[in-house]
């Protein structure tokens, strides 16, 4: 039967009609509790939903329609390595990647986790050596600098965690993330260094990826022409992370200088496998696997919690309710903490990739919406920008405040003070999204008559928010595998494939017909009049 004409999605459409205007105000004054009875505990993360629009009623019928949609099990068939992403024909494993040494899960009959942990032990006899200067180059200097060259998930996860762990990181040693094709990413990165201490590390998971494959070759021309050597050189100076040992051997890395993962690892879902390796140069091993330890308790958490203590099946659950029944578009994250400054724009990838899908599980057009727009940075920057239109706009926008007790890294006594003004600003603005301010209580503030409706706030905009203690790396951990299994629980309910990506190819086949056309103009004719008119603009301006 199709979602939307299920019995548990017709009783949430009636639910909603009762519920109609009611206001996070009236919710909050029928219940002293609920800003205590709506948590959760999932490892260290606090998790507080009272400023959803929700009633008992509302999570009891969203529950239902988990139930109805099979959630749990296509959850239980994920874990146990069943090819649930049908479109490809593979395992969506990443939960295999963080499994302890002694579990067990097969892929076609075979035990991966013996694999998983060969490989993380190599990363970490890698990192070890890179970190120590006992890895030199081809000179004999040690490594200064690592550039990782990678696209979507083979950049965004590392970069992101890269910047979220910076005060784990080993500070003598120089990160630097390369992705677009755009040469001046390449320039930028490499202008300043030393050739002969800089590592790079290819990371791509079928490396054919035209903007990684095309920056690795430039980076190689630029290290052999600034060491003055030979190929020789390559092999002290690139690794590479991938599926394809073929593709690696072909571009001319030594397959030993290759750190290996498999094809049931998403992109997106990867960078706790080898495409971690960069983080993993910069945390050292132990933190790493800290990491990796925070990223399996959420997994068993989701794996074993009741539905009514799970969080990611909560956090699930509360965007099909504002998409399907408010008419949601978009979903706001907003981490109130500078090292997550890469959050959300990884969270993207993971969300709307996963879940832009508009097609179901058997092909037919889903009639119901799925992924939201994913969006945010970090606050108190975001306040002075774009929270006007969360407070004020038109639009239905939930929120996901995160915010930390303490700041991570060894901050002087004044900077450290300054966490107190930050976290104040975390509250008052989830506090303000919900609450607003009455047209009374602007009027007795004095306030002019016409000026009134400029300063009321209409308030009732849901957030959830998500404390924890500090930003380690078993709460980053813990934070991305919630995030995962969140995104997981929502294409399983709008029965879509979350582990393809189709939609990305067509502008990749286009690019490559356009591009022959650019640079020696032929097969211009094929193109459509618009972007043919582009194309001849592009070629004049560019003197051809
Ligand atoms: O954008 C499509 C995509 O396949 C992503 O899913 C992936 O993370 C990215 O390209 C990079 O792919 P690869 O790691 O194979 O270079």
């Amino acid at each position: 039967m199709r979602l939307n004409q299920t019995p548990e999605w017709t009783a949430l459409g009636k639910h909603r009609e009762q519920l109609g205007a009611t206001h996070l105000r009236e919710l909050f004054a029928a219940d002293p509790a609920r800003g205590t009875k709506y948590t959760l505990a999932v490892g260290d993360l606090h998790l507080d939903y009272s400023k959803h629009l929700v009633t008992d009623e509302t999570l009891e019928l969203l529950r239902e329609l988990a139930r109805a949609t099979g959630v749990a099990e296509l959850r239980d068939a994920m874990f146990r390595g069943e090819k649930i992403n049908n479109t490809e024909g593979r395992a969506v494993l990443h939960t295999a990647l963080r499994a302890p040494r002694g579990a067990v899960i097969e892929v076609d009959g075979e035990n991966v986790v013996p694999a998983v942990h060969a490989v993380l032990d190599r990363m970490a006899a890698f990192s070890d050596k890179v970190r120590s200067g006992e890895w030199t180059g081809h000179t004999g200097k040690r490594i200064r600098t690592v550039v990782n060259i990678g696209i979507g998930g083979s950049d965004l996860g590392p970069a992101m965690a890269y910047d979220a762990l910076r005060s784990f990181t080993a500070r003598e040693l120089d990160f630097r993330f390369v992705s677009n094709v755009d040469g001046a990413d390449l320039h930028e990165a490499v202008r300043d260094l030393d050739a002969e201490e800089t590592l790079f590390i290819v990371a791509s998971k079928t490396f054919t990826t035209i903007e990684t494959i095309t920056n690795a070759t430039s980076a190689r021309n630029w290290l052999l022409t600034n060491l003055r050597a030979d190929e020789s050189a390559v092999a002290k100076h690139f690794v590479a992370l991938s599926t394809n040992a073929e593709k690696v051997a072909d571009f001319g890395i030594d397959t030993a200088n290759m750190f290996e993962f498999w094809d049931w690892v998403g992109g997106r879902y990867s960078y706790d496998s080898a495409i971690g390796l960069s983080l993993m140069i910069a945390i050292g091993p132990d933190r790493f696997r800290e990491m990796l330890d925070g990223f399996h308790r959420v997994d068993e958490h989701f794996r074993t919690a009741p539905a009514e203590e799970n969080a990611p099946l909560l956090l699930g659950l509360l965007g099909v309710w504002y998409g399907a029944f408010f008419d949601a578009q978009a979903h706001a994250v907003l981490p109130y903490s500078h090292y997550l400054s890469k959050f959300t724009a990884y969270l993207q990838q993971l969300d709307m990739e996963s879940n832009g899908k508009s097609v179901d599980r058997d092909g037919n057009p889903v009639d119901w919406q799925t992924g939201p727009v994913v969006w945010g940075t970090p606050g108190t920057n975001g306040q002075h920008a774009y929270y006007q239109l969360l407070h004020q706009g038109t639009k239905v926008i939930p929120a996901d405040f995160i915010g930390f007790a303490r700041p991570v890294a060894d901050l002087a006594p004044g900077l450290e003070a300054q966490h107190d003004l930050l976290m104040a600003n975390f509250f008052a603005q989830t506090q303000a999204l919900a609450f607003g301010k009455t047209p009374d209580e602007v009027r007795a503030e004095g306030v002019a008559e016409e000026l009134v409706p400029h300063k009321t706030f209409r308030g009732n905009h849901p957030t959830t928010t998500i404390l924890s203690d500090e930003l380690t790396p078993s709460v980053l951990g813990q934070l991305i595998a919630l995030y995962e299994h969140k995104v997981f629980v929502q294409g399983a309910i709008w029965n879509i494939d979350s582990f393809d990506q189709w939609g990305v190819e067509l502008g990749k086949v286009l690019a490559k017909k356009i591009e022959p056309v650019l640079t020696e103009g032929r097969g211009g004719e094929q193109l459509d009049s618009s972007t043919a008119e582009l194309v001849a603009k592009y070629r004049t301006m560019r003197g051809r």
